[in-house]
C-alpha cells in the first residue's frame, strides 16, 4: 500500500511557519473562526475561499486549519491536483485514509463495518475483500456515516484545497454531505480559483452556491499591505516608488509580491526608484521567472528531481521520484533539500533525516505548472511512459496507471489497452461513470484488437447513458455498427432507441429498433419485449408519432410471457390505455409491476414509471408501495438517475393525497440529485410538480419561480414532457387572476393533449382549468360544455381524485340545489379515497352553497371538516378561504390537530415503524438514507400525535 504519511495538519502548518505575517485578512479569518465556533456547537455550514491563483487561499485554509486544531478539531486535508482529476474519489481518500491507516485495525474494522462499509472502496487503496457492486449513492451514504463516526470519536474538521481540480466522485459526495452537514459538528473549508474550468464545474458552482455555504473571497493587498510584505523580505531598506512599482506590477497579489521580493534579493537587485522598471516588466510572471532562475542555477539532478515529481504529481515518494528521475537515492536526497532552499519544493522540517517514505511537493502549483512547462513535449511523452512501467512494476492500481496513459499517444498496445479496461472498470465501480468513460475512449484510441472493440465501444455507451444522454446515444450508435451478433445488436438497440427518443429524435430511435427487430431470432421473446416497448414509448413523447401507438395490437401477444421485456411492455401498454382513460390500463400496469421493479430494466428504461404514473393517476395505493421499494434499490444501488426519477413520482403520489410538506421534500430531494448527478431529463416533469406543490400551498410566486427555472422556450415546442409544464402554467395563471391567459393557455393543453390521442382528465385537467376559467370571465356555456365532457370522461376513468373534482367544477358553475347534489356525490366518491385534498376542496364548496342557501348549521359543520382536512394537509389557500366562509356562515375554526396513527406523516410513519421494531435512531437513519437529526425530528412529532412518552410505547400505539 503506498499510503499518504504528511497529514494535512503537517503540511499545512509547515506552508506557515515559512511564509510572511498574514496581512489584510481579518474579516476573512474572523469569519472562519466563526465557522470553526459553530462548529463546536452544531456545525450546519461549509466555508469556501474563493479568489485566483495565489490570493492566499492555500493561507487562509492553513489559518483554519490552525483554528480549528487549537480548539480541538482532528484536521482531515486534502488537495486536488491537475494529474489526479480522473482518479475516483481521490480527493476523498486523501481526507480519510491517513486517519484510517493510523487507526487501530481492530477499531477501524469497527468503524468500517455497517453503514460506513459501503465508503470502503473510496477511502482505503485496497480495501479487502468487498464486491464491486458499489455504485456511487450507496459509496456516498457511506462516507456520509464514515464521516459522521469519525466525528463522533473525536471532532474532525475537513479541509480541501485546490477543489477546482477535485475528481467529480468527491465533488458528488461534497455536494451530497452539504445538506447534511446539519448536526454533524463537522466544519469543512474548501478553496478554489473560480476561473479554472474542468470537468467538475457544475458541481463545484453547486457546492458553492448552495444555501449552506459562506463564500469569502480575499482582495488584492492594498498598496500599504504589499509594500510592507515585500519589505519583510528584503534586507536592505526599500524605497517607496520601488515599492508602488511591486504593487503595481502584481497587483497586489501576495504571491507574486513574495516570489518578486525573493527574486530582487536572490538577484542581489537594489530596491531603490532607478530599478522599478525592471520590477514592472518581472511582476506579472514573478513565479515563472523565479522558477527559470533556480532550474538554470540549481545542479542537474535538481532539475531532473524536480521534472520528476512534476511528472509523478505532488506527493510522490521520493524513491518513485528518484527512479524516474535517474538518480542514486542519496542524490535525491541532496537534490530535494536543494530545491527546498530554494523554495521551490515545500519544506517538510526533517531535510536532515533519509526518510525513505518521504514525499515530495512542489511549493506551490504553479511552480509545478512552471516546471512541466518547461520539459520539452517529446521528453514529457517519454517521461509519462516511463511512470507507466514504473507504476506497474510498483504495482502500482490500474486507476493510478492510467492518469499517465491519457498523457501517451495511441500504439495499438494489448497492454495498454487491458490496464484502461480495467481502470475504467474500477472507476465505474467507485461510482465515477465519467471518468470510466474517459478511460474507455483513451482506450478506443489505443485502439483495441479488433475482436475487443466492440466490447469496449459497448461499455462506453452503457456507461455514457450514465453520463450524458447524448454521448450516450452517439457511443452506443457506433457500437450497433460494430456488433455482429444479431441478439447483442438488438441488446445495444434497446438503450440506444431508448436515448434517441429521450432525445426526441425519434425517427432514428424507430430505425434502430425496427432493424433489430428484424435481424432477431424468433425465439428471443424477452429482446422482442424490450424493443416493442421501446417503440411504444415514442408516441408517449412526440406527439406527432402517433401511428406507432398502432403497434400495441401486435405487441399485445407478446404480453403473454413471463420475461422483463413483457413486463416492460405490459406498463407501455398501460401507459398508452390509460392516456384514453380505460380503466383496463390499471390492470396492465399492475402487471407489468408485479414481480418487482428490481426485475425490470430500471433507471434506463421509462418502463417502470409509465406504470407508476398511470397507478398514481387512478389513485391506487399500489402505486406508493412499488415506488417505495424502488426507491430503497435506487438507494442501494446508487443510482443517482433512479433517485430523482422515484422522488419525483412519489411526490406527485403525496401531493394527490393531500401530503404537501411530504411531496415537496421529496421534490426537493429528488431535484437536488439530479443536480448532484449529471441527469437533466427529470427536470421538466419535476419542476412542474413542485409548483403544484407550491401552489397548493399558497407560494405563488415560488411556484412561478420553478417554472422559469426551466427556461422553457417561446413558442413552447410540441413535445410530450411538455404537457405537465404547460398544464402547471395554466393553474399558475388562474391563481394568478389572470383567467383569460389560463382559459388560453387551457386550450393549448387540450389542443397538444388531444393531437396526443390523449383525453384522461386524471392525467391533464385541462377542461376542468379551462371551465373555471371561462366561469370567471362571464363565458358561462363555454364553461358549462367544458365541464360535462370533463364529468364525462372522469365518469369513465372512475378514479375518485379527477370525478370528484369534474363533479366540484360543475357545482361551482351551477351553484343552487343542483350544485349541493353534485357536491354531496363527489363527497360520497372521495371520503373512502385517498385524495384528500380533493376531498377539502369538495367540502369547502358544499359549505358555501349550503351557507348561501341559508343552511348555515349544515354550512358550518361542512366548513369546520374542511378547514381541518386543509390544515392538516397544510393547503393554505384551501384553510384561509374554509376560515373566512366559515365566519360569515356565523362559526368559528377551531382546529384540533389530528392524532393517533392516521395523523402521522408518510415519513414519521416509516421512522416509527422502524423505530417500533426496537431500531435505535442511527440504525433509522441509516436504514432510511437520512440523518440522525431528521429521525429525531420525525420522532419528536410522532410521540406528540401519538401521546406517548417513550419508544416501547409505541408498538402499541401504531397498532
Ligand atoms: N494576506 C497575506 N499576507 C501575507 N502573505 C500572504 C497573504 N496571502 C498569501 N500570502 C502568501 O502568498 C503566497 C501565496 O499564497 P497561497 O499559496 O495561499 O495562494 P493560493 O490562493 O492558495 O494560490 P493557488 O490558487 O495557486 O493555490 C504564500 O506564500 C502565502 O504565504
Ligand atoms: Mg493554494
Amino acid at each position: 500500500v503506498t499510503k499518504p504519511v504528511a497529514t494535512g495538519i503537517h503540511v499545512l502548518r509547515s506552508g506557515v511557519s515559512a511564509a510572511p505575517k498574514l496581512l489584510e485578512r481579518e474579516a476573512e479569518v474572523t469569519a472562519i473562526a466563526a465557522a470553526v465556533d459553530r462548529a463546536t456547537r452544531s456545525g450546519d455550514r461549509l466555508t469556501a475561499v474563493v479568489a485566483p491563483a495565489g490570493m492566499g487561499k492555500t493561507r487562509l485554509l492553513s489559518e483554519a486549519a490552525r483554528l480549528a486544531s487549537d480548539a480541538g478539531f482532528d484536521v482531515l486535508y486534502a488537495r486536488g491536483s491537475e494529474l489526479e482529476q480522473d482518479f475516483a474519489f481521490g480527493l476523498v481518500r486523501q481526507l480519510y485514509e491517513p486517519t484510517l491507516v493510523r487507526m487501530d485495525p481492530a477499531e477501524r474494522d469497527v468503524l468500517l463495518d455497517g453503514a460506513a462499509s459501503n465508503a470502503t472502496v473510496a477511502v482505503l487503496s485496497n480495501p479487502s475483500g468487498g464486491d464491486d457492486a458499489h455504485r456511487d449513492f450507496s459509496i456516498l451514504h457511506g462516507l456520509y456515516w464514515l464521516t459522521a463516526d469519525l466525528a463522533d470519536r473525536k471532532p474532525i474538521a475537513l479541509i480541501l484545497d485546490d477543489l477546482h481540480w477535485a475528481d467529480t466522485a468527491s465533488l458528488r459526495f461534497l455536494a451530497y454531505l452539504l445538506p447534511r452537514l446539519e448536526g454533524l459538528a463537522v466544519p469543512v473549508f474548501v478553496a478554489l480559483r473560480p476561473d479554472v474550468v474542468t470537468q467538475g464545474e457544475r458541481l463545484v458552482n453547486q457546492v458553492v452556491t448552495a444555501a449552506e455555504t459562506t463564500v469569502l473571497r480575499p482582495a488584492p493587498l492594498s498598496a500599504r499591505a504589499s509594500g510592507q510584505l515585500v519589505r519583510s523580505l528584503l534586507t536592505a531598506e526599500a524605497e517607496p516608488g520601488f515599492l508602488n512599482a511591486c504593487h503595481e506590477a502584481t497587483s497586489g497579489n501576495p504571491l507574486l509580491l513574495r516570489d518578486l521580493a525573493v527574486m530582487v534579493r536572490a538577484e542581489g537587485l537594489d530596491p531603490t526608484m532607478g530599478n522599478a522598471g525592471m520590477v514592472s516588466v518581472l511582476g506579472p510572471r514573478a513565479v515563472e521567472q523565479r522558477v527559470m532562475l533556480w532550474m538554470d542555477r540549481l545542479s542537474p539532478r535538481c532539475l531532473a528531481l524536480a521534472r520528476a515529481v512534476a511528472v509523478l504529481g505532488d506527493d510522490s515518494p521520493i524513491t518513485q521520484a528518484a527512479t524516474l528521475a535517474e538518480l542514486s537515492i542519496e542524490d535525491a536526497f541532496r537534490a530535494a533539500r536543494d530545491l527546498e532552499r530554494a523554495d521551490l519544493f515545500r519544506a517538510t522540517g526533517d531535510t536532515g533525516s533519509l526518510d525513505l517514505a518521504r514525499r515530495l511537493q512542489f511549493s506551490h502549483p504553479l511552480v509545478r505548472v512552471t516546471v512541466y512547462g518547461g520539459i520539452d513535449p517529446a521528453d514529457r511523452v517519454a517521461a509519462h511512459r516511463r511512470a507507466v512501467d514504473l507504476l506497474r512494476q510498483w504495482r502500482g492500481s490500474p486507476e493510478q496507471v492510467a492518469p499517465h496513459l491519457l498523457r501517451v499517444p495511441p500504439a495499438g498496445d494489448e497492454d495498454v489497452v487491458a490496464i484502461l479496461r480495467r481502470a475504467a472498470d474500477e472507476a465505474f465501480a467507485h461510482g465515477s461513470p465519467d471518468t470510466a468513460a474517459t478511460h474507455l475512449r483513451r482506450c478506443l484510441a489505443e485502439p483495441p484488437p479488433t475482436e475487443q472493440a466492440a466490447q469496449v465501444q459497448w461499455g462506453l455507451g452503457r456507461v455514457m447513458t450514465l453520463v450524458d444522454t447524448n454521448g450516450a446515444a452517439q457511443d452506443l450508435a457506433v457500437a450497433l455498427r460494430l456488433a455482429t451478433d444479431p441478439v447483442w445488436r438488438a441488446e445495444i438497440a434497446v438503450l440506444l432507441s431508448t436515448a434517441l427518443t429521450f432525445l426526441l429524435r425519434s425517427e432514428e430511435a424507430e430505425k434502430v429498433c425496427r432493424d433489430a427487430l428484424t435481424g432477431l431470432p424468433a425465439e428471443e421473446i424477452d429482446l422482442r419485449g424490450k424493443l416493442e416497448a421501446g417503440l411504444l414509448l415514442i408516441p408517449l413523447l412526440q406527439p406527432h408519432r402517433g401511428e406507432l401507438a398502432e403497434r400495441r395490437h401486435e405487441a399485445t401477444a407478446l404480453t403473454e410471457h413471463d420475461t422483463v421485456g413483457s413486463r416492460e411492455l405490459d406498463c407501455m401498454l398501460a401507459a398508452h390505455a390509460a392516456w384514453r382513460s380505460d380503466p383496463e390500463s390499471v390492470r396492465l400496469a399492475l402487471r407489468g409491476l408485479r414481480a418487482g421493479v428490481d426485475k425490470m430494466i430500471f433507471p434506463e428504461s421509462a418502463a417502470a414509471p409509465c406504470g407508476w404514473l398511470v397507478l398514481i393517476h387512478a389513485d391506487r395505493d399500489e402505486a406508493l408501495e412499488s415506488i417505495d421499494s424502488a426507491v430503497a434499490q435506487a438507494h442501494q444501488q446508487g443510482s443517482v438517475h433512479g433517485l430523482t426519477t422515484t422522488l419525483t413520482l412519489r411526490g406527485l403520489a403525496w401531493l394527490w393525497r393531500g401530503q404537501l410538506a411530504e411531496a415537496e421534500a421529496d421534490i426537493r430531494a429528488g431535484l437536488r440529485h439530479a443536480d448532484t448527478a449529471r441527469f437533466e431529463l427529470g427536470h421538466l416533469m419535476t419542476h412542474s410538480f413542485l409548483a403544484d406543490i407550491l401552489m397548493e400551498r399558497g407560494q405563488l410566486q415560488e411556484a412561478e419561480t420553478a417554472l422559469a427555472a426551466l427556461g422553457v422556450p417561446d413558442p413552447i415546442p410540441a413535445e410530450g414532457p411538455l404537457l405537465w409544464y404547460l398544464d402547471s402554467r395554466t393553474r399558475l395563471l388562474r391563481r394568478q387572476g389572470r383567467f383569460a391567459e389560463a382559459l388560453d393557455m387551457a386550450l393549448v393543453v387540450g389542443r397538444r393533449f388531444q393531437a396526443h390521442g390523449g383525453d384522461n382528465p386524471g392525467f391533464l385537467a385541462w377542461r376542468s382549468e379551462a371551465a373555471l376559467s371561462a366561469h370567471q370571465l362571464g363565458r358561462t356555456e363555454q364553461a358549462l360544455a367544458l365541464a360535462e365532457e370533463d364529468l364525462r370522461l372522469a365518469t369513465r376513468w372512475r378514479a375518485p381524485r379527477p370525478l370528484g373534482r369534474a363533479l366540484r367544477v360543475m357545482a361551482v358553475l351551477r351553484g343552487g340545489v343542483s350544485g349541493i347534489r353534485m357536491l354531496r356525490r363527489a363527497i360520497e366518491v372521495l371520503e373512502p379515497s385517498p385524495a384528500r385534498l380533493e376531498h377539502a376542496a369538495a367540502l369547502l364548496e358544499l359549505g358555501t352553497l349550503l351557507r348561501k342557501d341559508g343552511q348555515r348549521g349544515a354550512a358550518r359543520r361542512h366548513l369546520a371538516e374542511a378547514y381541518d382536512l386543509a390544515t392538516t394537509c397544510g393547503a393554505e389557500p384551501l384553510r384561509d378561504r374554509a376560515n373566512a366562509e366559515l365566519r360569515t356562515a356565523g362559526g368559528r375554526p377551531k382546529y384540533d390537530a389530528p392524532l393517533g396513527a392516521t395523523a402521522l406523516t408518510p415519513s414519521e410513519r416509516r421512522v416509527v415503524e422502524f423505530a417500533a421494531t426496537g431500531r435505535t435512531n442511527r440504525e433509522i437513519a441509516q436504514q432510511l438514507f437520512v440523518t440522525v437529526k431528521t429521525v429525531e425530528v420525525h420522532l419528536t412529532n410522532a410521540y406528540r400525535k401519538l401521546g406517548v412518552g417513550q419508544r416501547d410505547e409505541l408498538a402499541e400505539a401504531l397498532a
